[in-house]
């Protein structure tokens, strides 16, 4: 730190330049993200909340209003009844706070997870901190989860089940109803990571089941900073039983509440106004015109690629991510970024993986395979 201030000018033209060096959503050549642009209404709730501290709701009864509004949105568009909640600070956290729940609430030594191999590297962060071994179940061929070889790893120590809807890798949703047959056969939690596919699937018409109206779902995890339009930081975690929740619940005692559930103490109200503002203002209606959108986009993008030799679908896109098969896909990705594309390769399967998120418009799709079709 400086010994003396600093015009306020000048903090702010350093600040200036390290942010020009950043991506813009709005750039819409950034295909490697599950983010996108916030709604301007989600902005200005976040700009408008940002003092706020829902670690002290005491402090900020307003805050905490939104927040309890938030969860009872999200638990509607979910069909969780009743139910528990509160607005996180992304998937990562929800899903470290679930298993913690699932871990808390189960008298078994040495408890064992299984989650499918596609799972988001949150579940091992979770592991690690939690002393949770997790085992992990095989994927059928087309990289959703198979109910059987999950059903294989249960043993005694068992004490859960996790399906993703809307994998990171490649936008697929595991077999929920089937892994909730497993899950009701031994006994077990069952937890769904929709962190990017809670705002994409209740949009779709052919969707599968994936959410609280399957009866053995315990917890979900949803993004409103993913396919929500909310600000980072803005994540979710639902929970069907109150137990669940309070089985979190640390003492508090300087605090204006007794005790929290969260994992973070203190924790912006910003990002729960951001969601709210976002489910406010586009509604339903909304949602599923930008799904429509998105998904519209991502099928172009799919039947464009099957026209390029040499390049393939590792599957028909099931949400608005598209896994492109090629000979050398880290090779084509760095060809494609040299052209000013931000692009990411995915391990399983290894293939070119493409987010098409609501930044990314039916032009920049069609420019984008004029690249892939040059660079192929
Ligand atoms: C399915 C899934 N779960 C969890 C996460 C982690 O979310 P976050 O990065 O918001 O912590 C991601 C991130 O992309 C994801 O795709």
């Amino acid at each position: 730190m400086h010994r003396r201030r600093t015009d306020e000018e000048e903090v702010l033209k350093q600040l200036r330049k390290a942010r020009e060096r950043d991506s813009s959503y709005r750039s819409d050549r950034v295909l490697s993200s599950m983010c996108t642009h916030p709604l301007p209404v989600a902005a200005e709730a976040h700009r408008l909340f940002m003092g706020t501290n829902l670690g002290d709701p005491g402090l900020f009864p307003g805050a905490a209003e939104v927040e309890s509004k938030v969860v009872a949105e999200l638990s509607r568009l979910l069909n969780l009844e009743g139910g528990a909640g509160y607005v996180t600070t992304g998937g990562t956290e929800s899903n470290v706070q679930a298993l913690r729940a699932i871990r808390n609430v189960s008298d078994v030594e040495d408890p064992e997870i299984v989650v499918p191999r596609s799972a988001h590297f949150s579940f091992d962060k979770a592991a690690d901190m939690l002393g949770v071994r997790l085992r992990r179940a095989p994927l059928g061929g087309d990289y959703a989860v198979d109910p059987s070889g999950a059903e294989d790893l249960v043993n005694d120590r068992t004490v859960a089940l996790v399906a993703v809807a809307g994998t990171t890798e490649t936008g697929q949703v595991d077999p929920v109803d089937e892994l909730a047959e497993v899950a009701e056969e031994h006994c077990l939690l069952l937890h769904v990571d929709a962190a990017f596919g809670g705002f994409v699937l209740p949009f779709l018409d052919d969707a599968p089941e994936f959410d609280f109206s399957i009866d053995a779902v315990d917890t979900m995890t949803v993004d409103p900073h993913k396919m929500g339009f909310s600000t980072i930081p803005s994540g979710s975690l639902l929970l069907r039983e109150e137990e669940l929740l309070d089985s979190l619940a640390t003492a508090t005692p300087y605090l204006t509440s007794d005790e929290q559930h969260s994992l973070t103490g203190t924790r912006t109200g910003a990002g729960a106004a951001s969601a709210y503002a976002a489910m406010t203002r586009l509604g339903r209606e909304g949602y599923r015109e930008e799904v429509e959108r998105c998904m519209g986009n991502a099928e172009t993008l799919a039947r464009g690629v099957g026209e390029v030799p040499g390049l393939g679908l590792s599957l028909e896109p099931v949400t608005n991510v598209v896994s492109v098969t090629a000979d050398e896909p880290h090779r084509l990705a760095a060809k494609l970024e040299e052209r000013g594309w931000s692009v990411s390769v995915s391990s399983l399967p290894e293939a070119l993986r493409l987010v098409v998120m609501p930044h990314v418009t039916r032009e920049t799709v069609e420019q984008f395979l004029d690249d892939l079709e040059d660079l192929a």
